[in-house]
């Protein structure tokens, strides 16, 4: 396969950058707030799912009477857990067969990505993702590549869940800032763009957001510091984690170029400084990739068709 849009930017250009922004949420314009508080939030359900899934005794019927409160939710489950993604030789027809058969963890993130799917599926008009479904494919990508990543660094805080929705949201406050950046040629988005446009840069805006929808404090600080992980404490592996995996995800385009090609390799010395951060040995690395490659290669089939 080969790209047909230019080549996105090298992750180094798309984020070393350090975002300028003010700590202070005061300086977010009044009508990127109602903005904001008219997003669709993530599905109630969801949240349901998630309380229970955090129990210690629970059966797989009590997902199904959960999730059965919302059966568009369920369609769409069934789908992606029958999809190539989660490549079962049986098929599912029910939720409790998927608690069973795919695991708890991976239904979970299904969920996610099912119930952020017709919230962040927007074509942005400023950003450089590819005009069809790139921003969403971008936000799934990033998921499963900081999930394995997460799960490969034993220091780093973030179980796979929780880097998956912090990956599958990281970007999300650029939804708000596409609608306010004024009319001009980007060459590329900058986090001063953002500032200049709207009053906050897109990580410290999706704080704000993510504060607002109540998501658990270890997606929230690692989606504010993605940018700059070195000075985000506690924070610093978890943040970390979405750097390397948004760099995974740039070098085989995914959501800048209309089709995935996961085949160009990626040797270890370009990722070794961020390795060494998550205390990742290098011998780990080609598992790594061959891990994240398994989950990106059916992306585009699964999320772009209806
Ligand atoms: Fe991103
Ligand atoms: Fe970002």
């Amino acid at each position: 396969m080969t790209p047909d849009t230019q080549s996105p930017p090298r992750p180094e250009q798309a984020d070393a950058e350090q975002t300028t922004a003010p700590q202070n949420w005061k300086t977010i314009r009044f009508d990127v707030l109602e903005t904001i508080g008219q997003l669709p939030s993530l599905n109630r359900v969801v949240g349901e799912f998630l309380n229970l899934a955090r129990r210690e005794i629970y059966t797989a019927r009590d997902f199904e009477t959960v999730l059965s409160k919302d059966q568009a939710l369920v369609a769409r489950l069934l789908k992606v857990a029958n999809s190539g993604l989660y490549g079962r030789s049986r098929s599912i027809s029910t939720i409790p067969e998927a608690v069973v058969l795919i695991g708890l963890e991976h239904l979970t993130k299904i969920v996610y990505a099912v119930s952020a799917e017709g919230l962040i599926r927007k074509n942005l008009v400023h950003y450089d993702f590819h005009p069809e479904s790139g921003f969403w494919v971008h936000g799934l990508g990033v998921a499963h590549a900081a999930s394995v990543v997460a799960d490969a660094s034993t220091d780093c805080p973030l179980r796979g869940d929780e880097a998956y929705v912090a990956g599958l949201l990281h970007d999300v406050a650029k939804l708000v800032i596409d609608d306010f950046l004024p009319e001009q040629d980007y060459d590329r988005v900058t986090l001063q763009h953002e500032v200049e446009a709207v009053g906050l840069a897109h990580p410290d805006l999706a704080e704000y957001i993510l504060r607002q929808w109540n998501l658990p404090e270890p997606i929230t600080s690692t989606v504010r510091w993605h940018h700059d992980h070195e000075n985000a404490g506690e924070w610093r592996l978890a943040a970390a984690a979405i750097v390397l995996a948004q760099e995974i995800c740039n070098t085989w385009g995914v959501g800048r170029w209309s089709r995935l090609d996961v085949a160009e390799t990626m040797p270890v010395d370009d990722f070794a400084d961020l390795l060494a951060v998550l205390n990742i040995p290098d011998s780990r690395w080609e598992q790594i990739i061959w891990d994240v490659r398994q989950r990106l290669v059916h992306l585009d089939t699964v999320f772009t068709e209806d």
